[in-house]
């Protein structure tokens, strides 16, 4: 089976746009910069990597009859944020656990950002003191038990609809839309930079770039950057979709371990709570490109790709495209951080 095959329901815009940073670009003094926007690909609730993702779940949710989506993940989750928007997009009710992933006392937590949004759209919110696992979590499980025992048919989609059986298809599909996108433009971006949590953004792309490889492509690498702060388990997670999607889509070979990688060194010590490096790079970003990241997930990507590039781990004649996931509603609940260094970790 090819990518082709599997049915998918729009959710986004249409290819989502690929363009130069070159102010940024100009600064590092190296690499081509180039930056693919998942942040603008929909008009559902400002969209983002899980509006791509669940555009191949949707299908399936309709096939089955459910009534209600039930999905999991941090206070300031941008994916039950996106869960909530295809739930209204649908007609259908959202049951989310928001879990206490951060450490994070900060205002807005609990009301601003990712969360008022959800609520807006309808959903069943539902916080969890519970701490921060991308695992199969018990109060999801709980959660889909719930709603059956209240009479409805739900749909349970993981964290960050990675360990769905279908959740490393959209990404899948975005390396196909990145080599269209590339004939178009006249350029090849030899080094593809995507930040890495629940793994099947990251997966997706590995198994489509694979698949392009396999059919004649020319090789590419595809660095994770870590934003879990536990990326053994990410690694892993990473690896199992990676293979399981690949498969999917027939790519025939096993994939080697050099087309696996996860790179540790800009999370800090937890998940969601930002170091000077991310609040570093979200600047830089900002005031030289007028583009905003936040400070859970690209924040701490895009401080891995400057490094990468000065210390020349990229090297200065690559032409690099940073996957923008989206993420900035998170942000409303963030708004101390420039201000109060005593914030980061
Ligand atoms: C803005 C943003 N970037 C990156 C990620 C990481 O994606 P994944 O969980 O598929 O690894 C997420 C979600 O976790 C996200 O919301």
């Amino acid at each position: 089976m090819a990518i082709s095959d599997f049915p998918r329901h729009p959710l986004t815009f249409g290819p989502s746009p690929v363009h130069p940073l070159d102010r940024l670009s100009r600064r590092l003094g190296g690499a081509s910069v180039w930056a693919k926007r998942e942040d603008v690909n929909s008009g559902l609730a400002f969209g983002g990597n899980k509006t791509r993702k669940l555009e191949y779940l949707v299908p399936d949710i309709l096939e089955s009859g459910a009534d209600t989506l039930v999905s999991i993940g941090g206070h300031q989750s941008n994916h039950t944020r996106q869960v909530a928007a295809v739930a209204a997009h649908l007609g259908l009710r959202a049951r989310l656990v928001q879990e206490r992933w951060v450490d994070w006392d900060q205002p807005g937590d609990e009301t601003a950002g990712n969360i008022l949004l959800s609520r807006m759209m309808g959903a069943d919110v539902r916080l969890d003191p519970s701490g921060f696992d991308i695992g199969i979590r018990s109060s999801w499980q709980e959660a889909i038990q719930e709603v059956e025992a209240e009479g409805g048919t739900p749909y349970p989609i993981p964290a960050g609809a990675s360990e769905h059986r279908l959740g490393g298809l959209g990404f899948a599909r975005w390396a196909e839309e990145v080599a269209v996108q590339e004939e178009e433009l006249g350029v090849f971006f030899d080094t593809i930079l995507v930040c890495t949590v629940t793994g099947s953004t990251h997966a997706g792309m590995i198994a489509g770039f694979a698949a392009l490889e396999d059919a004649g492509g020319r090789p590419r690498r595809v660095i994770g950057i870590d934003a879990s702060a536990t990326p053994e388990k990410t690694r892993d997670q990473v690896e199992r979709i990676a293979r399981h999607t690949a498969e999917l889509i027939g790519v025939r070979r096993t994939l080697r371990d050099d087309e696996i990688t996860v790179l540790p060194g800009w999370a800090g010590r937890r998940y969601g709570v930002p170091v000077a490096s991310t609040v570093e790079a979200m600047r830089t970003t900002a005031e030289l490109e007028g583009v905003i990241l936040d400070p859970v997930y690209e924040g701490k990507s895009m401080a891995g790709l400057i490094d990468l590039v000065a210390d020349g781990e990229i090297p200065r004649d690559s032409t690099v495209l940073y996957a923008h996931l989206g993420g900035q509603p998170a942000l409303n609940a963030y708004t101390g951080i420039f201000d109060d260094p005593a914030l980061l970790d």
